[in-house]
């Protein structure tokens, strides 16, 4: 995720784009620039936060131009790597927020008819292809250049010799029109253009914009004019930078289908997952602290299950205290931030030992990143919230996919089994949705379940017990409910005993080997008196009679249940939390990354 903004006026570029760029630094911080068109082509970049480029920033001439803060995918943080990214003729400056999934083909061809590459990034690719096409139209040329490229963007680009002119396309990654008298803007999103207007139009995927200081021009990739009204926004500019949502919580729980969609890109056709070799692997050792630790449990079961290797998790706090093995596993180590200091002295102490290394990390050039020997990077985007939703949903993704990788491998998949199982991976954007489309009645089993409640007990079994332990991790952490989680076969052997009317039971009652066993432990449950919620899976008729309330997730192979599971959990700890006031983004006494062992 990356933010961009683009102006074409009569005023100075320079202090609207970096006015618009800092509301849009939620994006992504790692680096920033500015191109200005003026009396020739002006780029200015660096590493670090916009502030870091303010400062060095000298007064750019001219009243056309974009900016870019950047949030790393491909190509380190970096000066080189930040955008904007210049053709070799030096009068196309190109700023791109997405991945360009066939950047490397794409980069050979140009590198053998000549063209320089500086950068490691997808998005230098784009811009040598724009300048390959480019014939006095630069409309045009990025018209033709878009029909060549694969995967999601949302562009803005310049031309030396057009001044007055910003052009932008779109797929899949968002970008909004803002429409003034004699001024044009485009952006990311509407915080970055509501100081200057409140009219703005919404490009769709695959469609074109060229602003002017006169006009907006909304064309398809096929060049058709496409008429589209404006709107009027009526939000303040803090309610814009959550999109509209109330808290950044709520906002990320719903990209979990972006989320899931960017980190499948270009990853499931060959199970290219950024270089992960499975040679030798004959175990796997997964490593991890809070949420991300229970991905890790997730990722024990599910690499069981599919590839067939032994797997085991640890927190990566106690990892270092479990001397004595012999076996070389392969450590599997996962963050969000990377910046753990409980995952990377893990992540030493595996090297200690001799363990190859891997990282699953949401942030790239973390320090995680530089302590193991391959990383693959979730790509959920910037994650504001204390509390993991986003990011361990694609955890979860990048874990099957290193599931399948491993079961490819070492043949313990067939082809068929295969092609299933990655059909059912592209479905999960949609598992995700259908769950963030029943929000009302999540948020009416919250204040039935979650308003009153002093404790909580939360249940599953295999997959879904991990799962149980992050939704009660999930509750505890933003509403301050004291919460349980249990394999709901142990309730018997001691935990029953403090069930009582006034504690409510949420079990995960999924559509898998363990479903009948489910069913009996959550009998139990009912015979104590205890209120149960059940997450069951639809069309499920036999669960209703077993429990009080059943909220229902799509019908989907079981060892995928995890993922809307736990988007309706992560809903539901969101909704208690709101309903008892809780200041949802920033829990007390918790910080989004933990540096301190
Ligand atoms: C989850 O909501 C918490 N923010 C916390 O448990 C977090 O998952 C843990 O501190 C690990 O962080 P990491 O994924 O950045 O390593």
């Amino acid at each position: 995720m990356c933010g961009i903004v683009g102006y074409a006026g009569r005023r100075d570029a320079l202090p609207i784009l970096l006015d618009g760029l800092k509301r849009l630094e939620y994006r992504g911080y790692d680096s920033a620039g500015v191109a200005i068109v003026g009396s020739a082509l002006q780029v200015m970049k660096d590493k670090g936060f916009i502030a870091n480029l303010e400062a060095q920033l000298p007064p750019l001439k001219g009243s056309t131009g974009f900016a870019h803060t950047r949030w790393a995918t491909h190509g380190a943080p970096s000066k080189v790597n930040a955008h904007p990214h210049v053709d070799c003729t030096g009068k196309i400056a190109l700023a791109h927020n997405g991945i360009i999934e066939n950047y490397a083909s794409l980069r050979e061809k140009l590198q053998a008819r000549g063209h320089t590459f500086v950068s490691q990034t997808d998005t230098e690719s784009l811009v040598h292809l724009i300048e390959s096409y480019y014939d006095g139209d630069l409309e045009a040329a990025t018209r033709k250049a878009l029909g060549d490229v694969r995967g999601s963007y949302a562009i803005l680009a310049v031309h030396a010799d057009e001044p007055g002119k910003v052009i932008g396309a779109r797929n899949e990654s968002p970008l909004v029109v803002g429409i003034g008298p004699d001024e044009n803007f485009l952006a990311s999103d509407v915080p970055a253009l509501l100081r200057y207007t409140d009219r703005v139009a919404y490009v769709m995927d695959r469609e074109m914009v060229v602003i002017t200081p006169k006009g907006v021009t909304i064309k398809d990739l096929e060049g058709h004019v496409v008429q589209r009204e404006p709107q009027r926004i009526t939000w303040s500019l803090e309610d814009a930078e959550k999109g509209g949502f109330e808290h950044f919580m709520l906002k990320e729980i719903h990209e979990a289908p972006q989320a899931i969609h960017e980190t499948l890109l270009g990853r499931l056709a060959n199970l290219e997952v950024d270089g992960f070799l499975s040679e030798g692997v004959t175990s796997v050792k997964l490593v991890a602290c809070g949420t991300s630790y229970h991905a890790a449990l997730v990722g024990k079961y599910v690499i069981e299950e599919i590839a067939r290797i032994p797997a085991s998790a640890e927190l990566a706090s106690e990892y270092r205290y479990s001397q004595g093995a012999t076996e070389r596993p392969l450590v599997l180590l996962l963050s969000q931030s990377g910046e753990t200091a409980d995952t990377l002295g893990a992540a030493r102490e595996a090297h200690r030992r001799g363990c190859k290394t891997l990282a699953i990390c949401n942030v790239i050039g973390s320090s995680l990143s530089r302590e193991v020997d391959k990383t693959i990077y979730t790509r959920a985007g910037i994650e504001i919230g204390v509390a993991a939703t986003k990011t361990f949903i694609a955890q979860l993704v990048v874990l099957y996919l290193i599931a399948l990788k491993l079961g490819q491998d070492r043949g313990t998949l067939g082809y068929d089994e295969l092609d299933r199982l990655k059909d059912q991976l592209r479905s999960l954007p949609r598992a995700a949705q259908y769950v963030l489309n029943k929000a009302d009645e999540i948020r009416s089993l919250a204040q039935k379940y979650g308003a009153e409640a002093k404790d909580m007990f939360y249940i599953g079994r295999h997959a879904n017990y991990p799962v149980a332990m992050e939704g009660a991790l999930k509750i505890k952490e933003i509403s301050y409910i004291h919460a349980e989680a249990y394999a709901a076969g142990e309730l018997k052997h001691g935990p029953l005993a403090l069930l009582t009317p006034s504690t409510p039971v949420i079990a995960v009652v999924a559509q898998d080997p363990t479903y009948e066993k489910m069913r009996s432990n959550v009998g139990e449950v009912s015979a104590r008196g205890s209120p149960v919620l059940a997450i069951g899976t639809e069309g499920d008729k036999e669960l209703p009679k077993f429990v009080d309330d059943v909220f229902e997730i799509p019908s989907l192979p079981w060892i995928f249940s995890p993922v809307p599971v736990s988007v309706a959990l992560q809903l539901f700890a969101y909704e208690a939390a709101r309903i008892r006031n809780c200041p949802i983004d920033k829990p007390r006494n918790l910080a989004k990354s933990v540096t301190v062992e």
